[in-house]
């Protein structure tokens, strides 16, 4: 028997979103499966946010279709709103009122609620129930978004950088969070700087750059697209950098690209051994000596890299 395929939460074609000559988000293709979580990743300014935005029925497409639980925006708008939860990349909560209030209204809004209590809980919020929101830090107003989010029971979370400005603790519960909702079948959307993050609670990526696609898949599918072996770093000691020339570099065995980042080259290589057993032998040619030289496994952070020339951790 063939595995009957999961149904799509969530799906947009031809996504395009023009802001006067400005094209943000150019033709974009997305498909979330029930009970996966799918995360949006690209440097700033590629369209993440604007894209969400659309599938939340925030933003208005400039053209293509988008569908959201099987419905689609136009003629369904509450229905959708009822079994989705939206942490936005900038809320802007009341200042006055407290955490629990500010739960308490959120609740109003759905008919199907989760327990402000169980919520406060879910987050690591229970002793700020009563503090008012412009008391909050920021990594505990971030939290507060998260649980405004969760409070509706939604069968869907779109979640634009969930963890950015978070201490490793509270980032930590956050993807436990995430975790626990998708085993309760929940779908999650997620953009993100950190590829850790991404790593660990996607299913699936898709990097985007300048409003359209340009890889994905499975994290492991999208690193293996990269095709190296592994990544080779290497800061020659002050004053000899300038010694090693990328031509040199670039004909060694194994080694695909070369790139600078400050003293710092890095190397997308093939063949480990191969690769820094001939740099070894072409930095004593040439009388570069090192500071110091590692290698690693590929990360999304490299095919990012590779693909963008940027960091996903610009912003
Ligand atoms: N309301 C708007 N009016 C004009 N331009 C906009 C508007 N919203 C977004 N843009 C532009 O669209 C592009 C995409 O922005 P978007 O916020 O979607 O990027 P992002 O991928 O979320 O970036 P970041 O990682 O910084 O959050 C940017 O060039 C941005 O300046
Ligand atoms: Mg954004």
């Amino acid at each position: 028997m063939r595995p009957v395929p999961a149904a799509l939460a969530l799906s947009a074609r031809s996504l395009v979103k023009r802001f006067d000559d400005l094209t943000a988000v150019d033709g974009l293709d997305l498909d979330v499966h029930a009970g996966t979580c799918l995360a949006l990743l690209g440097p700033n300014g590629a369209g993440k946010t604007t894209t969400i935005e659309m599938l939340e029925g925030l933003t208005q497409p400039t053209s293509g279709s988008i569908e959201v639980l099987g419905l689609q925006w136009n003629g369904s708008a509450n229905a959708i709103r009822e079994r989705i939860g939206v942490q936005l990349q900038d809320t802007k909560l009341q200042e006055k009122i407290t955490t629990f209030e500010t739960l308490r209204l959120f609740q109003s809004f759905y008919d199907a609620v989760r327990p402000i209590d169980e919520v406060l809980e879910m987050v690591g919020m229970t002793e700020k129930r009563g503090a008012r929101v412009e008391t909050l830090s920021g990594g505990q107003h971030q939290r507060l978004t998260l649980a405004c989010a969760l409070v509706g029971r939604p069968e869907l979370l779109f979640l634009d950088e969930p963890t950015t400005g978070l201490d490793p603790q509270a980032r930590r519960r956050v993807w436990e969070i995430v975790e626990t909702f998708k085993t309760e079948g929940g779908t999650v959307l997620l953009t993100t700087h950190y590829m850790e993050e991404a790593q660990r609670l996607a299913d699936r990526v898709v990097i985007v750059d300048a409003g359209r696609v340009i890889a994905e898949g499975t994290p492991s599918e999208v690193i293996a697209g990269l095709e190296a072996e592994s990544i080779v770093e290497l800061f020659p000691a002050g004053g000899t950098a300038e010694r090693l020339a990328d031509d040199a570099l670039l004909v060694l065995p194994g080694v695909r690209e070369v790139r600078r980042e400050g003293s710092g080259v890095t190397l997308v290589v093939t063949d480990t051994q191969a690769s820094v057993g001939a740099l070894l032998a072409h930095l004593g040619e040439v009388g570069v000596a090192l500071e110091s030289l590692q290698t690693h496994a590929p990360t999304l952070e490299d095919v990012f890299m590779d693909l963008t020339g940027k960091h996903l951790r610009d912003g």
